[in-house]
Order: structure tokens, then sequence, then C-alpha cells
């Protein structure tokens, strides 16, 4: 295991900031032992103000402080955040990148082959520590580098590790899942609506609902369809509401709304 409590971040943005309140929140490192590097001044006091971490002028500091960083910034802007880094990075550096659809090759050719860096993919209900983040090392990377990112990560929620050609389907999964699920979200209290409840009575419901499946599936353990199996009683509602899902293709819509995430997750990066 590293002596990676020196952990820092490359942008103090939504993601930087749901990291630094997850490593606090876990245990993982103290405050202290967080460096941030983010050029909005009043972003950088609030994250101060707020959780104890200590803002960096630049990438020489940084990389100077910290064996361990963390490149949250905007896909965009990596280029320039990657020319900036590489003077000051060695092979004693673990670098982990969250930014979205920027492939291993491009971190190697902008810091160096000899770099250890493992690339995420995490997703928003991070910002509320219970993210889904999918991991995968460059071929430098070592055991103990995945154990180091493996326990960041499970600061914000759960992970996974993949090989990188699966960051894609795991972006067109749970990358973009919330979005599905909001829409879902969205039309479950139509529905209620629909049947006849006032609105906000209907979104309570929706939304324990839906957050009390999803515990009870991931706390029972049980496949989702022996769950769905035990609340369908024989002609009664639940069965006849299905029978509708499943004429109108919602199954069928979901797995293709999946592909069509992970192909265009795919076409981008190239
Ligand atoms: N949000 C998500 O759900 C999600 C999911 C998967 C992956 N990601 C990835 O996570 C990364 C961060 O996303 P985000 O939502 O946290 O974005 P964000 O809120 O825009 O955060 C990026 C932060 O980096 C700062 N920054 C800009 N240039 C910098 C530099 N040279 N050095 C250090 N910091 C700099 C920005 O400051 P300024 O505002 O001053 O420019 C901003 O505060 C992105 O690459 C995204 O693809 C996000």
């Amino acid at each position: 295991m590293h002596n990676f409590y020196t952990i820092g971040l490359v942008g103090g943005g939504q993601m930087g900031e749901a990291l630094i309140r997850g490593m606090i929140h876990s245990g993982l490192t103290a405050a202290g032992n967080i460096m941030v590097v983010e050029p909005d001044t009043e972003r950088a006091a609030h994250l101060e103000r707020e959780y104890g971490v200590r803002p960096l002028a630049d990438a020489a500091a940084l990389a100077a402080s910290c064996p361990v960083l963390i490149l949250a910034v905007k896909p965009q802007i990596m280029d320039k955040v990657l020319g900036a880094y590489r003077k000051h990075l060695t092979g004693d550096h673990l670098v982990i990148s969250i930014a979205a659809g920027i492939p291993i090759r491009t971190l190697e050719k902008g810091l160096g082959s000899d770099k250890r860096i493992v690339r995420v993919m995490p997703n928003t209900p991070a910002l509320v520590l219970a993210g889904a983040s999918a991991l995968s090392p460059n071929s430098r990377a070592t055991a103990a580098d995945m154990a180091t990112v493996r326990r960041i990560f499970s600061a914000v929620g759960m992970c996974v590790e993949v090989s990188e050609p699966l960051l894609d389907a795991v972006t067109g999964l749970s990358g973009s899942g919330p979005g599905y699920v909001f829409m879902f979200i969205e039309a479950l209290i139509d529905g209620g609506v629909l049947a006849g409840l006032p609105r906000d009575t209907a979104e309570k419901l929706v939304l324990q609902t839906v957050y009390g499946a999803a515990k009870l599936a991931i706390e029972s353990g049980e496949p989702a369809a022996v769950l769905k199996g035990r609340v369908t009683s024989p002609g009664g509602t639940t069965i006849t509401g299905l029978q509708v899902l499943e004429e109108s293709g919602f199954r069928g819509a979901i797995m293709t709304a999946v592909e069509a995430a992970a192909d265009k997750s795919r076409e981008l990066g190239q």
C-alpha cells in the first residue's frame, strides 16, 4: 500500500470537491494532506474554508508535495494540463485521470509513457458519495497503485476494474445511467399524477421507491429477476403493469440506449 496520505488534486470543481468530501468523510486521509491547484481563487478559498484542504499555486508545488495526483479538469483543457505537469513528474508519482473520453495513450503521450497512470470513469452520484466508478490502469501502474485508486474511489461510492476498451461501455451504462434513471423517475411521477396523486406526493413516493428498490437489490444480493418475481403476485397489479412495459418495448429500449451511448462514447474518443 502506498503512503498516499498526501493527495494532490488538479482542479477543484464538482468532481474534485466530491473526492475531497469522500476522502475526508471516509477517513482515508486528513484534510491537511489534500492539496489542490484550482485557478478560480474564490473556488480555492471555498475548498480551504469548507474542508481545510490546502490550495497550492501550481504544478511544480503540487508535484513536489504529492506522490498521488488526480487530474479532475475538463477534457478540453487536458492537453494544457498534461504539458504543465510533464516536467514535474517522476516514476514515483501515480497519476489518476477522471477526464471523460481522454484515453490512456493521450495521457501517456502528454506525461511520458514511463509514468504510472490509472484512468477512471466516475459518475455524478459520486457527489453524494454513492458513485459507481470503473478503473483502468496503464501497463506501468502496479497492484499497489490499483489498491490506492480503489481506496480513493471507494470513498465516493463503489468501483470496479475493467480493461480500457470497456470504458466506453461503462460510459454508456453507469456514466450516462443517472440520466436514464432521472427520466424513469420523471415518468413514474407523471404516472402517479395520471393515477390521481398530487405531484409532490407522487414525487416523494417515487424517489423512495427507486432508492429502496436499489437498496434492496444491493443488500439482498438477489438477482433483479428474482426480486421482480417476488413482487408479481398471480393476476395482480404488478404483473399487469409489467405486461404494459413489455408490450411497449421497455427492456429493448433501455438495452439499445446503453448500446447507443457506448457507441457514441467510442465515436467521441476516436
Ligand atoms: N461530473 C461528472 O459526473 C463526471 C463524470 C465522469 C467524469 N467526469 C470528469 O471529471 C472531470 C471534472 O469534471 P467536473 O464536473 O468536476 O468539472 P468542473 O466542475 O468544471 O471542474 C474542473 C475544475 O478544474 C479547474 N481548472 C481549470 N483549469 C485548471 C488548471 N490548469 N489546473 C487546475 N485546475 C484547473 C476549473 O477551474 P475554472 O472553473 O476556473 O476553469 C474547475 O474548477 C472532467 O474531465 C469530466 O470529464 C465528470
